[in-house]
């Protein structure tokens, strides 16, 4: 089996954390989402990768590299636009040829792996098998209806939702996908849509099966789902203390402390994660909290967020809460008036600031 990952797309929901680099790189527990998704895929046994890029190319291309870091072969897929995921299938024929692939969006998160999954259609005969899940607000979603075990039909954010199974962003397929992706027409947003792609399967009479993922999954599209996965990550890594922890700090819980982190004076309350290079100085760090690489959190206090690499935050008094933090974002104090913050952030960013009255 091949496995193709989507990592194209235009990220606009997380901006402006992506409005310089790609929203797959955003790192969860300190490793980019896309990662997990490739290591999710190599788990599986799979070796051949092909990976959709779209603007941010370059950037997935430098991170990534050959595959050779993992011992597997990526290839990389140029599409032209995000013009929707059975476009991005489309585009890739010619690497996936006539085997069966796994299709795992580069932004989604899923709790233990897709080892099962793929190992219950490489056993089968079906033609599609779409990875599905219940959720509490299925009009929210794209939807599956079930009969006698098989998918019948597909609705995207139904108004009256006929089953509580929502489409996960993972889909396995055989080559007969490329007749669907080839007689469809884009829908109204303009896009070659995945669920139009199965519906034509299940209506030439294909066989296409569920899989009912019983775990928890994520679609880090927006900032509040980038720190719900970090969550529910940091509470499944095994702490390691890798870096320095000086007599005065104090660690407690599922902490995990990088090569060459230093934690000085500081109290750290899993589960979190310190990058490598990153210094926390007299400050406290809180459980669901991960501090990438290169950072410098000095007289502050953060918990329940992520911070990118090479940000600063000094001296800030009033902890910081629930917060996804850029890179090379700068959070200080100004020394003249010690009631003010400095920040230095991007385009669009959102900060909230209590006011004492
Ligand atoms: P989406 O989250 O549907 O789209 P997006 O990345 O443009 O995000 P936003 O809504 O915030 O603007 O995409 C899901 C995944 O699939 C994501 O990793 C990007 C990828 N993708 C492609 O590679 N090609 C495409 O044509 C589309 C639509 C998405």
């Amino acid at each position: 089996m091949k496995g193709l990952v989507l990592s194209g797309g235009k990220g606009t929901r997380l901006y402006p954390i992506t409005y310089t680099s790609a929203k797959q790189l955003v790192p969860v527990a300190n490793k980019p989402v896309l990662f997990r998704v490739i290591e999710a895929i190599i788990e599986a046994g799979i070796t051949d990768i092909g990976v959709v890029v779209g603007d941010t190319a370059e950037e997935i291309q430098a991170a990534v590299g050959d595959g050779s870091r993992w011992g597997v072969r990526i290839t990389y897929i140029p599409q032209e636009a995000p013009l929707g995921l059975a476009h991005a299938v489309k585009i890739s024929q010619h690497f996936l040829g006539d085997e069966r692939f796994v299709m795992f969006l580069g932004d989604n998160v899923i709790e233990g792996g897709i080892v099962s999954l793929v190992r219950q259609f490489q056993d089968s005969d079906y033609n599609c098998q779409i990875v599905l899940t219940r959720v509490p607000h299925p009009e929210q979603y794209g939807v599956a209806e079930l009969q006698d075990g098989r998918i019948v039909r597909l609705v995207e954010k139904p108004r009256q939702p006929k089953s509580n199974l929502a489409l996960v962003g993972i889909y396995m397929f055989d080559h007969h996908v490329f007749e669907a992706v080839n007689a469809i027409t884009p829908s109204w947003r303009g896009e070659l849509e995945i669920t139009d792609a199965i519906q034509y399967l299940v209506d030439k009479g294909y066989k296409v099966y569920p899989y009912i993922h019983e775990g928890w999954w994520i679609d880090t599209g927006a900032p509040g789902d980038m720190l719900d996965a970090n969550r529910l990550v940091l509470d499944e890594i095994t702490p390691r203390i890798e870096g320095y922890v000086d007599r005065d700090s104090h660690v407690s819980g599922k902490v995990t402390i990088q090569k060459g982190a230093e934690i000085i004076n500081s109290v750290i309350r899993g589960p979190a994660i310190i990058g490598q290079e990153t210094r926390i100085v007299n400050s406290y760090i809180g459980p669901f909290t991960s501090i990438y690489h290169h950072v410098l959190i000095e007289g502050s206090e953060i918990e329940h967020s992520i911070v990118l690499e090479y940000s600063r935050i000094v001296d800030i008094d009033q902890r910081i809460e629930d917060s996804l933090i850029g890179r090379n974002v700068e959070i200080t104090r100004s020394p003249l008036k010690p009631k003010a913050h400095k920040m230095t952030l991007g385009d669009n960013s959102k900060l909230g600031i209590v006011c004492n009255g």
